[in-house]
């Protein structure tokens, strides 16, 4: 054909097959063949397992730029994928690969490689791009931090379990303690704090009832934790639980802890001030500043515990820079009075309870009974008179 044409000079012919040809080429590159919208399309599409055969094999990698990329897949750890077990195959996230050798790659780095990839969950996932668009995480990005973190780096696509309990419709126990390790990839320095908490504790052995990085921060949707908001509104994030008689009462802790906040000084002006002027941080202690955050301590820990009043004394400085070792004790603490916590508050209040009524009792029965006497005292005098 090749031969014919250069055999048949009327060049208008020439130009115009080219031109057809052009446009053709051009059509099935835009526009999907009939054969890959048709059900048979299934059988055509290369298999994991042609995939595999290659990618299985251990020490293969694709050099990307001065870096190398490992290309190795283990077959067992992707079939137990959440994205295997529905069905999900190489193809269908690796869209432009169908056989060997595979298209060229433009990227000259591990991360170039990665952001390339970034939208290869919109097609199945797009509800979570729309929740990610004014987090944090996407700020910084769009700021140019391409550290900040895209699907592929919280959730690797080839080893992804199932977070969602299928019957529960609830987040996995597995699932749940393994989200500060998530975060820990980049945020090592919380991570090790958190941990030692006594609700990373807490959760490292598999209770559900102690907050995770996301109860506090949300996941895909995480705002900015230095706002004045989020801080304003830090009590309201810890009575989610710790006001919940149905949690607490497991560990033997006050529910009150908010009631008692919000009647003390720091509490009464927060929760005021909080209405007056809700866009301004509040300079009166809240939760985290007396608790700490990511390393909340049981107040009785031997080293850290708050209910010792050297380690309280050290927070109440940072506001109150001359106060000194009794100052604490200006805290009456998260239990109302009682025979056990704060006795003699408890029994001030209580003789008061009973003086008080008594004392004006007796005086209304003195002044009733004087009354009573002079007017009969009276009644008999008219009588005499
Ligand atoms: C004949 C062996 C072979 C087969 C079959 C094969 N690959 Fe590869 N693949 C490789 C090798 C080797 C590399 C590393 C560098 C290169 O391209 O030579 C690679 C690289 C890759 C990469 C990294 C970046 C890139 O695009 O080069 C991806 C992604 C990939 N393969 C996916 C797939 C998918 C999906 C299939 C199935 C449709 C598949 N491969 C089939 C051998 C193979
Ligand atoms: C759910 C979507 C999805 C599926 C299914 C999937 N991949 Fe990937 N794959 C990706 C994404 C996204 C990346 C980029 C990863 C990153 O950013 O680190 C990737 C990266 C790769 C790489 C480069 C090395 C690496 O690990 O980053 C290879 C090779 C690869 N995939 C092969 C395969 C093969 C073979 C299969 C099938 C057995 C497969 N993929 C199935 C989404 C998928
Ligand atoms: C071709 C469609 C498809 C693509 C592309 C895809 N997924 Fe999935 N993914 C699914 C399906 C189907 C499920 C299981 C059903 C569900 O729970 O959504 C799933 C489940 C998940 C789960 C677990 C959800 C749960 O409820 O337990 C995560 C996490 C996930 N995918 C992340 C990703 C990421 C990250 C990417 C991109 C790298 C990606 N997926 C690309 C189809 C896809
Ligand atoms: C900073 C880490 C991080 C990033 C980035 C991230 N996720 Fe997640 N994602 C998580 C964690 C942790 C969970 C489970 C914890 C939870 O839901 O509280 C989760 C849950 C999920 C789930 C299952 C639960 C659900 O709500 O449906 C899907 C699906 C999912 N992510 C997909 C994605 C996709 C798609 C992207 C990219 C647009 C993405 N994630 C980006 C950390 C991340
Ligand atoms: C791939 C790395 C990476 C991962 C994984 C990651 N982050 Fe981030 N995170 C960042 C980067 C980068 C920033 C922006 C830092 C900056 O602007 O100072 C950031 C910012 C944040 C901020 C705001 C910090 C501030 O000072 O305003 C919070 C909160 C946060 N991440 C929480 C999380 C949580 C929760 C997880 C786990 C679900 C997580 N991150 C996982 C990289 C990551
Ligand atoms: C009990 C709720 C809670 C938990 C659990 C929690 N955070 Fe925070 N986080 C906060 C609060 C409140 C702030 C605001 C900081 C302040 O007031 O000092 C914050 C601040 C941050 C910041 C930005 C400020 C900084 O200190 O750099 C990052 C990043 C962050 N958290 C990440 C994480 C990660 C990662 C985890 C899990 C390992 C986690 N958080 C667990 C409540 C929590
Ligand atoms: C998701 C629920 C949840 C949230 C949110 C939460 N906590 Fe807790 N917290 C718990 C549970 C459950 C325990 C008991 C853990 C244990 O003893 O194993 C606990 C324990 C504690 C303790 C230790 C009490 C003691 O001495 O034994 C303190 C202090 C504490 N939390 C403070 C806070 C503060 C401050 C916040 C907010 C920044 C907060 N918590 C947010 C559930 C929560
Ligand atoms: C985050 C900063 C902060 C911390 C931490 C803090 N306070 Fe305060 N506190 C304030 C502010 C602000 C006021 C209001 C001062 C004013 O109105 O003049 C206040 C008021 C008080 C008052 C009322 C009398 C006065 O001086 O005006 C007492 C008593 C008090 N704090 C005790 C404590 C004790 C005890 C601690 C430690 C357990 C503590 N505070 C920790 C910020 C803090
Ligand atoms: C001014 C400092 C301060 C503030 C603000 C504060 N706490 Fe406390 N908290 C303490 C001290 C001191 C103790 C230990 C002695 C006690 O129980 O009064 C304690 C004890 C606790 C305990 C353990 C209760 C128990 O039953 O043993 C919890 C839980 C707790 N606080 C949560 C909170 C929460 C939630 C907030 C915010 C709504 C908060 N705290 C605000 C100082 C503070």
């Amino acid at each position: 054909m090749h031969q014919r044409i250069q055999h048949r000079p009327p060049r208008i012919w020439t130009f115009i097959l080219f031109l057809g040809l052009g446009l053709l080429t051009f059509a099935l590159a835009v526009f999907p063949s009939p054969a890959q919208a048709a059900p048979t399309y299934q059988e055509d599409k290369p298999s994991n397992d042609f995939c595999l055969a290659c990618h299985q094999e251990e020490g293969i990698s694709k050099s990307l730029g001065s870096e190398s990329l490992p290309v190795t897949i283990n077959p067992t750890q992707f079939g137990l994928s959440v994205h295997s077990a529905e069905g999900i195959a190489c193809v269908d996230c690796h869209t432009d690969i169908r056989g060997y050798p595979h298209p060229s790659v433009k990227a000259k780095s591990i991360r170039a490689f990665s952001l390339a990839l970034a939208d290869t969950c919109k097609e199945c996932h797009e509800d979570k791009y729309e929740k990610i668009r004014d987090s944090v995480h996407q700020t910084a990005f769009d700021a140019g931090n391409e550290n900040a973190p895209i699907c592929a780096d919280c959730h690797n696509p080839h080893t992804q379990a199932r977070l969602i309990g299928q019957e529960s419709g609830q987040l996995t126990i597995a699932a749940r303690r393994d989200v500060p390790a998530t975060c820990a990839a980049c945020h090592t320095d919380i991570y090790d704090k958190y941990k030692n908490s006594v609700h990373g504790a807490a959760l490292a052995d598999g209770n559900t009832d102690v907050p995770t990085c996301t109860d506090c921060h949300g996941v895909h949707n995480i705002d900015d934790p230095t706002t004045a908001s989020f801080r304003n509104n830090t009590p309201a994030l810890c009575a989610d639980c710790h006001d919940n008689a149905a949690i607490m009462d497991k560990y033997g802790l006050s529910t009150e802890v908010t009631e008692t906040y919000v009647a003390d000084f720091h509490g009464t002006t927060v929760t005021l001030f909080e209405q007056q002027f809700p866009g301004q941080e509040t300079n009166k202690a809240v939760c985290s500043d007396c608790h700490g955050v990511h390393d909340i301590a049981k107040v009785d820990n031997a080293e850290t515990g708050i209910a010792m009043q050297e380690n309280l004394l050290i927070k109440c400085q940072r506001c109150h820079p001359d106060a000194t070792a009794n100052f604490p004790a200006a805290w009456m603490g998260h239990y109302p009075p009682s025979p056990e916590h704060y006795p003699i508050v408890y029994y001030v209040n209580l003789f008061y309870k009973f003086f008080i009524p008594a004392v004006l009792g007796g005086m209304t029965f003195f002044v009733l009974t004087d009354i009573y006497r002079r007017i009969v005292n009276r009644m008999k005098g008219t009588k005499h008179a």
